[in-house]
């Protein structure tokens, strides 16, 4: 892949902006075969894509990290090991933050991985009216000093959070949110602080469980029970807050129309949009590992831009949306 499609998200840490999301193997979106997972993690790797996001809780993603960095290891030595980055979170239950408690998530996840120190740590907090997650960063931030973690970020924080955490002086390299045409709630506040304070912002929810495809222009309105992965139910949902089915078909269509000019994918200008908004580091696509990939049609991603008359196009559906700052609130408030 073109030297584009790589981005040097700290200065010893360089990624692939696509990110290879490991929620599909946790359940809930199909079953996954262990050993074709693994492998089929290979034929990402190979094609340039890198770099893995998961968490402790996405089922067996952590160990099928382990377990692909330790055949990387047999098939191509470990001197080749960098290539690969793997970014897990913490997602811990709410409550008292004690230097034990957060020690033992990080030895378990340094476990199932079976590396000594983690590339990127991404925390996250349910509630904010317990403090406590202050408590957890500033562990954290030992354990960084002892090496266990190289990089320090968050997932769905919002802008006033982040804002409290760079207050006290903890340096955070990423903040992971929901990024998409549909919803745009980080341009709103979060891009411009990320962009002020050398904070990157990793994306997911970019394809809406795969919504934002072909496969879904010019359909009528799924059932429930059509929408066969928790992602796509997840997107659904949005999708409906945001201004309904049918103004999502006027999306597609206009999409298919800028795809055609470039003679890519839905999909591809879904990506590439958000990968050219400000602050925006990398897109994390979900991948059923076993099941379904799209290794050559994502990486087009990387041979063109969209211009002024794009954006123009796009807007006039856009701008026919609810504001979802004003529905849901900022980043991550759907959790909380
Ligand atoms: N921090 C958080 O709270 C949070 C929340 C959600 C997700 N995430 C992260 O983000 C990752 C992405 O997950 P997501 O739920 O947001 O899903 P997503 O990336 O919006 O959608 C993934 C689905 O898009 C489809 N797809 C991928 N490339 C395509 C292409 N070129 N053309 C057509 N369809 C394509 C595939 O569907 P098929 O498999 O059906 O082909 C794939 O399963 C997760 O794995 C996880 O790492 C984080």
């Amino acid at each position: 892949m073109p030297a584009s499609s790589r981005f040097q998200i700290t200065p010893d840490l360089e990624i692939c902006r696509i990110l290879n999301g490991m929620w599909q193997v946790s359940g809930g979106h199909g079953p996954i075969d262990p050993r074709s997972a693994v492998e089929e993690m290979f034929s990402y790797h190979d094609a340039g894509f890198t770099t893995w996001d998961l968490a402790d809780h996405y089922g067996p993603a952590e160990d099928f990290v382990g377990a692909f960095c330790r055949e990387f290891t047999t098939r191509y030595g470990a001197e080749r090991l960098p290539e690969i980055q793997a970014f897990t979170k913490w997602v811990p239950h709410p409550g008292r933050m004690t230097r034990r408690i957060v020690e033992d998530a990080i030895a378990l996840s340094l476990s199932r991985m079976g590396v000594d120190r983690l590339d990127l740590l991404q925390f996250h907090w349910w509630d904010y009216v317990d403090r406590s997650y202050l408590d957890a960063l500033r562990h954290l931030a030992d354990l960084q000093q002892e090496g266990k973690i190289r990089h320090l970020a968050l997932t769905n924080f919002d802008t006033e959070r982040l804002r409290i955490i760079a207050g006290h002086g903890i340096r955070i390299v990423s903040n992971q949110v929901q990024y998409s045409l549909v919803d745009r709630r980080p341009e709103i506040r979060m891009a411009g602080f990320c962009r002020d304070h050398a904070i990157s912002l990793l994306t997911y929810g970019t394809l809406l469980g795969g919504s934002l495809s072909e496969k879904y222009l010019g359909r009528s309105e799924p059932a429930r029970s059509e929408l066969v992965t928790a992602s796509l139910r997840k997107y659904k949902n949005m999708i409906d807050a945001w201004g309904g089915w049918s103004l999502f078909q006027e999306l597609l269509a206009v999409l298919r129309q800028i795809a055609d000019k470039y003679r890519v994918s839905i999909a591809n200008i879904g990506i590439r949009h958000i990968l050219e908004r400000p602050a925006v580091a990398g897109v994390i696509v979900g991948a059923r590992l076993g099941v379904s990939q799209h290794i050559a049609d994502n990486t087009r991603v990387f041979g063109f831009a969209l211009d002024g008359n794009d954006l123009t196009l796009m807007e006039a559906v856009l701008s026919r949306s609810r504001d979802l700052m004003q529905v849901i609130g900022d980043c991550g408030d759907e959790y909380r």
